[in-house]
């Protein structure tokens, strides 16, 4: 990593591309495996919140959330603090940067021993299902002619399973940009003030600020190559049932005994797992939308939502 090169390692929540945030081209190099829009910035991992001064204007609801939550699945967007050491293209040349210290044993090893910034977003090609597994992250880049990693360390299945919690605390007003593993009742309870949820895709938020809108907000995500269709009690011909809390005729079930959390840890798993013949299409059974269900069930939608042409 001092050396540019992209490692993938594994989080609590999702699989991580990792690169020197100081560093333009090895951000750059990210964008590139990713084939990701220049538009979307990266998330900055650092191994504790001592780091956090020197990167980024730390007001005290961020120090707050951050003494108790980190290391942990929450992402704060602040504003970056001048002279940071981080390229501008991390935070797609924004005034904002997003800084996370995730708890996984081998991601904090790894902040630990290289020293740096780490700029990295899910290990998937962009608009895919994020990878909760090594295997996972090695398909994703197995037919790209070598812009991928160059080494990825196995820590077995993530953990959590889905992706931080983005909470932008850059405004005047905290705003939920992604629900995460860190549920919004949690977030609530410590800042003891509403999070409101930030405006979907062409909503805009027209905060001055900061980015209008998180670019991850895009409607197409996490999407695997078969059509997903959500809340489904009747399923099709050919379609694969993904169920919840022991659904009858379910292929696989996400949690049969309606645990939430243990439904977040398959999620992206059991996707990839139906995205195959013979099945032409994934129903998914519905969830409920409290605790890690808000962070599903946003998952579900954007998988559902329709394609552009890729
Ligand atoms: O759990 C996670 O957060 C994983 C692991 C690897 O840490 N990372 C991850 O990164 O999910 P990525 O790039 O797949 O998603 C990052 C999200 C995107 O929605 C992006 O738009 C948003 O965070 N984001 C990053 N920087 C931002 C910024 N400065 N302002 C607003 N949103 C930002
Ligand atoms: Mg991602």
């Amino acid at each position: 990593m001092r050396a540019g090169a992209l490692v993938a390692f594994p989080t609590e929540t999702v699989y991580g591309l990792g690169a020197d945030a100081r560093s333009d081209a090895a951000v750059a190099a990210i964008y590139t495996a990713k084939g990701r829009p220049a538009t979307n910035p990266l998330i900055v991992h650092v191994a504790d919140a001592a780091a956090l001064p020197e990167l980024a204007v730390v007001p005290e609801a961020a120090a707050r959330l951050a003494a108790v939550l980190w290391p942990g699945p929450l992402t704060l967007v602040l504003r970056r603090r001048p002279g940071a050491p981080l390229c501008a293209r991390v935070s797609a040349d924004g005034p904002t940067v997003a800084v996370r210290s995730p708890a996984h044993p081998v991601a904090q090893a790894l902040l630990t021993a290289a020293g740096l910034p780490v700029a990295a977003p899910s290990a998937n090609r962009s608009g895919a299902v994020s990878p909760t597994t090594a295997d996972h992250v090695a398909a994703e880049f197995a037919a790209d002619g070598g812009s991928g990693p160059t080494l990825i360390l196995d820590g077995g299945p993530c953990p959590v399973g889905v992706e931080s919690t983005v909470l932008d605390l850059s405004g005047g007003r905290p705003r939920l940009l992604r629900p995460g593993g860190v549920p919004r009742e949690t977030l609530e309870a410590l800042l003891k003030a509403p999070v409101e949820a930030a405006a979907r895709e062409g909503a805009g938020s027209g905060d001055a600020a900061g980015p209008a809108r998180s670019p991850g907000l895009l409607s197409s995500h996490y999407a695997p190559r078969r059509p997903v269709r959500l809340n489904v009690t009747q399923v099709r011909p050919g379609e694969a049932l993904l169920g919840f809390g022991g659904t009858s005729g379910a292929v696989l079930d996400l949690s049969p005994g309606g645990d939430l959390d243990e439904a977040a840890r398959n999620l992206f798993a059991m996707l990839r797992a139906l995205d195959r013949p013979p099945y032409d299409g994934i129903a998914v059974a519905p969830i409920p939308g409290h605790g890690l269900g808000a962070a599903l069930n946003d998952r579900l939608t954007r998988a559902a939502a329709p394609r552009p042409a890729r």
